[in-house]
């Protein structure tokens, strides 16, 4: 799967792209989280989250006792769209199907969906991340949390406390 996507021309993001970005990581955890598209760092790399949210990113999963080597990280696009604007429906319909299969081939225990767009992809629905956090949702029988994007934290600051509760809570929901 991962050289079909390599070779993806499904949408039209195939055509600004560097290289795609498959996602990475642990590919028997049980921990699966999944965020919006890459960025500009990521798609030189060709990892998900290796600049500056990605930091912030192996900050906070450290925190609650974890590494980089125990999750598995993807993301709902594998190109980065252009200037890093959100994903276009058609985008998603097209990229979607990869994420599936990946998530059928990890099995997690649990989705951590980090931020609005990837949470209400996945959800499909049209929630703000307000709405969608602090919930266990269930996505075809695997649970499925959300909480803020590593970028918005960047970004203001006062959402940090918010996103310790939130990372608390996840921690104990697989034992
Ligand atoms: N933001 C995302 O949504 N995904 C990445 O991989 C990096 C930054």
């Amino acid at each position: 799967m991962e050289s079909e996507v390599k070779n993806c021309t499904k949408c039209s993001l195939h055509k600004s792209r560097r290289q795609t970005v498959f996602g990475c990581g642990n590919k028997d955890s049980d921990w699966l989280f999944i965020a919006e598209a890459p960025g500009k760092d990521e798609e030189l790399k060709g990892d998900p989250f290796v600049g500056r949210a990605g930091r912030l990113l192996n900050e906070i999963i450290f925190s609650i006792g974890l590494n980089r080597e125990d999750i598995y990280i993807a993301n709902i696009l594998k190109c980065r769209p252009p200037n890093n604007r959100d994903p276009l429906a058609e985008e998603v319909h097209k990229c979607e199907p990869y994420l599936i299969h990946q998530i059928n081939l990890i099995k997690p225990k649990l989705i951590v969906a980090l931020g609005r767009v990837a949470a209400k992809t996945l959800l499909n629905n049209d929630l703000s991340l307000k709405e969608m956090r602090s919930v266990k949702h269930n996505y075809y029988g695997i649970p499925l949390v959300a909480t803020y994007h590593p970028a918005a934290l960047l970004r203001n600051q006062n959402l940090k406390p918010a996103a310790w509760d939130d990372f608390k809570w996840i921690r104990n929901l697989i034992i």
